[in-house]
């Protein structure tokens, strides 16, 4: 064990201010790591000084990447820009408090209790992070997010909030103001307030880009509010924006402190000097870990409930930033690094046996939070508490992984508050910059997403063809092979199979199935 130590010794970060520490001991690099790796890290530090100076980090779109001047407005490179970030906090601290003290509310003397986000991707996973981490039980409005076009999910969270539709706040939160699947939740959530014979308009704000399709309907239909986001703050980090903010005040979470964590975070990992560069030290290992190509999988693994959706945040985070088919010259890399996880010790009752055991094609960020949050203690056996159970299974796990020659880091927060989790998420976008800049990708676009959006759209554009197909010649059965010619679309069999499957199985769209001998010889008609 005393190889251990004096290794966890020798590469233990620890920082007061942040609250913050990460122990990299258990990877598996080379005393030699720093060094080889210190010309690449130093331009990835020249890199980041430029981006938030305001360079065009964000070539493909032409774009400035600001998110880091969200909670540092000063730093921005314009005034404009100082001026737009600041008047924003302050409009989200004003509209927040007065919907507190019932000032904006349903009136007759009511107030709203509950909130709907509807958003997806970056519009939703961070708010959704930042609301379960730091939920209490006299928060002034309860959360619920739609962040898909799942009827039956939206349903669901319809059906909790039942008839307090009239004392719930809406935000759509979307940066283009033009994503199908958060259009649909707002359409969906105005024919619930329609049912309830209540105005939609009155309860809605809207968080998107000045002049987007949503701000100009917001602006039209006079909803009660429009925050903006802008083009230099990217949806996978756009928590600290308005998207993130105008949740968390309305929830009553402190968002100054959140501010300050991040910005705290900021200026430590602003410093070109690796050893003590907590943000450098992560993407170090990254590299170290991946060989730069992604070859092994990120598992998140925070023993902390709160932080159940860090996984899924940082799933975007790393992988829509890192996940590109060229580098920045262009050459094909296919770069990226794959993240999953969910929560300690609860994974290990999961897949931690294959993590011990199976496949070593990943390596482990434990996520400690020291402080349990009781104040008073409950024994389980002895003088030993469930918390000190959560920490033994962490340190367990962890030195099982080593055993088996797995690796793994952990970075210890004391507590989970505002404040450190601004730290957590400021210290893992600058991780992803740095990171990035190693391996030459552009972390800041996704134009891989535009082609699946694309294909969706022809899928909905022969549904509508091959439902009016169906109406037009009622009372008759067609193949799939005849609907497929009738509509134009002669080469797209499979896709329309699978389109008359998910219309019969659903009697109130007007479409049957006459079963055949085997699923290929089918029938549909009209009901
Ligand atoms: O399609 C991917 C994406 O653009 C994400 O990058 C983004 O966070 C999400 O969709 C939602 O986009 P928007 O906030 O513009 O609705």
């Amino acid at each position: 064990m005393a190889k251990y130590w004096q290794r966890f010794k020798d590469y233990y970060y620890d920082n007061k201010e942040l609250g913050l520490s990460i122990d990299t001991s258990r990877m598996n690099f080379p005393d030699n790591l720093f060094d080889l790796v210190e010309p690449q890290l130093q331009r990835a530090y020249r890199e980041m000084t430029e981006l938030e100076d305001g360079a065009i980090a964000n070539p493909d779109e032409n774009r400035m990447v600001g998110h880091y001047w969200l909670r540092n407005p000063a730093l921005a490179p314009f005034e404009e820009i100082t001026a737009a970030i600041n008047n924003s906090i302050e409009r989200i601290s004003v509209f927040a408090k007065t919907v507190h003290q019932g000032m904006i509310g349903p009136g007759n003397e009511k107030r709203f209790k509950n909130f709907i986000l509807i958003g997806i991707g970056g519009s939703a996973l961070g708010p959704q992070l930042v609301s379960d981490a730091l939920w209490t039980k006299n928060d002034y409005l309860k959360p619920y997010y739609i962040d898909n076009t799942d009827p039956d999910g939206i349903d669901r969270v319809l059906a909790k909030i039942g008839m307090e539709l009239e004392e719930t706040l809406i935000m759509v939160a979307s940066k283009s103001g033009g994503t199908t699947e958060t259009y649909n939740g707002m359409q969906e959530v105005r024919v619930a307030f329609a049912k309830q014979g209540i105005t939609f308009t009155n309860n809605a704000v809207a968080i998107t880009m000045p002049g987007s399709k949503l701000d100009l309907l917001a602006k039209e239909e006079g909803w009660l509010e429009s925050f903006p986001l802008w083009d230099w703050v990217g949806g996978r980090t756009s928590v600290t924006s308005a998207v993130g903010l105008l949740p968390a005040a309305l929830q009553g979470i402190d968002i100054t402190s959140f501010l300050k964590g991040a910005r705290s975070c900021d200026e430590q990992t602003r410093q070109p000097n690796t050893s003590v560069n907590p943000a450098a030290q992560l993407a170090l290992m990254w590299f170290h870990a991946t060989d730069g190509k992604g070859s092994k999988d990120m598992v998140i693994l925070p023993y902390k409930d709160r932080l159940q959706h860090l996984a899924c945040y940082m799933q975007q985070l790393v992988m829509e930033s890192l996940g590109k088919k060229y580098d920045r010259n262009g050459v094909e890399v296919n770069q990226g690094i794959s993240v999953y996880g969910n929560k300690g010790s609860t994974d290990q009752h999961a897949y931690v046996q294959q993590l011990i055991e199976g496949v070593n094609n990943f390596f482990v960020t434990f996520i400690e939070v020291l402080g349990d949050e009781r104040k008073d203690n409950i024994y389980i056996t002895g003088n030993i508490t469930s918390g000190d159970y959560l920490q033994a299974f962490l340190l367990g796990t962890r030195q099982a992984l080593t055993q088996q020659g797995r690796e793994s880091l952990t970075i210890t927060i004391k507590h989970l508050d505002a404040f450190s989790l601004g730290v957590l998420i400021a210290l893992f976008e600058r991780a992803i910059g740095i990171y990035a800049s190693l391996i030459n990708i552009n972390a800041y676009h996704q134009p891989g997403v535009e082609l699946g959006k694309k294909g969706a759209n022809m899928i909905i554009d022969m549904l509508a063809k091959s439902l009016d197909y169906l109406q037009q010649n009622s009372g008759e059965t067609f193949s799939v092979e005849e609907i497929a010619a009738a509509i134009g679309n002669p080469e797209d069999e499979e896709r329309l199979f699978k389109i008359l499957e998910h219309l019969s199985a659903n009697s109130n769209r007007g479409v049957k199935k006459i079963c055949g001998i085997d699923p290929f010889k089918s029938r549909y008609t009209t009901i």
